[in-house]
């Protein structure tokens, strides 16, 4: 067998990975925190064939090249050194989500990779293996390879630098319903503000926090807290955004459909509708309400101008096998 199909989530990070001490390996200055979003997925097929004397890679229909085809490649010849064979690949990867607009695409393309890219070659990684493998390709695609809720332990370097799962799907009946604000690729990529990170004044702040915070936000998860949980959810996302506003150059996600949303959840709250908020690099709005209230805060966030549409998801499972 030559060929394989993966499918992976995207994720939304509740403890975000903002900075790195290494950019070649991908190693991030702190731990972070995510859930996998069963509803945002992207599906990789590779087949390595003797025919093709250079790789090809097709995303979402379109060829890519230059750096785009670049990083994909070097995941390639990762697997192929480990497989011991030279032969070049056709990649097909597409998302049923908007790409590159603060929806994790780059998780869920790079994960579904590792795992395509290593069973076609004859691999047969373990979790963790296939965790560090999807990391070199984006840091946050180490999440998405667990089952519901994960945590990337930042590590020093490549070997240690690995996600786990601490909550199976199942343990909580979280919605992240996505207000998608912005169809539209973001301007900044995430590669470049993690480039800049530390540039912010309110990097090292942020760092010197960052472990009650982490140890709050796990206690409150696997507690299923939900106030507590909430409040740390949205000071960490404020966090993000002000280092990335106040780095050199800054960098401004937001938009006025992302304000307004912010503004209307906590006047929803106000009235006893509990919802917060989240966003990683980008202006679409993640909103985690419980099951209870995903019909309703569904239908309230359709009633908001500058919504294009939402994308409805619960706790996902982690890459698999087709
Ligand atoms: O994995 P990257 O390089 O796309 O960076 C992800 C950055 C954030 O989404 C903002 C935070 C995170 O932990 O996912």
């Amino acid at each position: 067998m030559n060929s394989a199909t993966a499918v992976s989530p995207a994720n939304i990070a509740f403890i975000k990975f903002w900075g790195k001490t290494d950019s070649n390996q991908n190693i991030p200055y702190n731990d972070s925190m995510s859930m996998n979003l069963s509803g945002c997925l992207t599906t990789t097929t590779v087949e390595f064939d003797p025919r093709l004397d250079d790789d090809r890679i097709v995303i979402n229909k379109f060829e890519a090249s230059g750096s785009g085809k670049q990083r994909v490649v070097r995941i390639l010849d990762i697997v192929r050194r480990e497989a011991g064979m030279g032969l070049k690949a056709k990649v097909e990867s597409a998302n049923n989500f908007p790409t590159a607009s603060g929806i994790a695409s780059s998780a869920a393309a790079f994960s579904a990779l590792a795992m395509a890219a290593s069973t076609a070659a004859g691999l047969t990684l373990s979790k963790r293996e296939l965790s560090r493998l999807a990391r070199l390709g984006s840091g946050s695609a180490c999440r998405s390879i667990f089952d519901g809720f994960v945590y990337w332990k930042g590590g020093k370097d490549d070997r240690t630098s690995y996600a786990y799962q601490l909550a199976p799907v199942t343990h909580w009946d979280l919605w992240d319903i996505v207000a998608v604000v912005a169809k539209e690729s973001k301007k900044a990529s995430s590669t470049q503000g993690h480039s800049v990170a530390t540039s912010s004044p309110y990097f090292r702040q942020r760092q010197r926090g960052l472990p009650l915070r982490i140890k709050q936000m796990k206690e409150a998860m696997l507690k299923k807290d939900f106030p507590k949980f909430g409040r740390l959810l949205e000071e960490e996302a404020v966090d993000l955004h002000v280092m990335a506003m106040t780095s050199r150059p800054p960098i401004f996600y937001w938009n006025s459909g992302t304000m307004e949303v912010m503004k209307k959840i906590r006047e929803w709250r106000e009235e006893g509708k509990e919802a917060y908020f989240t966003m990683d690099a980008g202006a679409n709005v993640h909103v985690i309400c419980r099951a209870k209230d995903e019909a309703e805060i569904n239908q309230r966030l359709g009633r908001i101008a500058g919504i294009e549409s939402t994308i409805v998801n619960k706790p996902g499972r982690g890459t698999w096998l087709i």
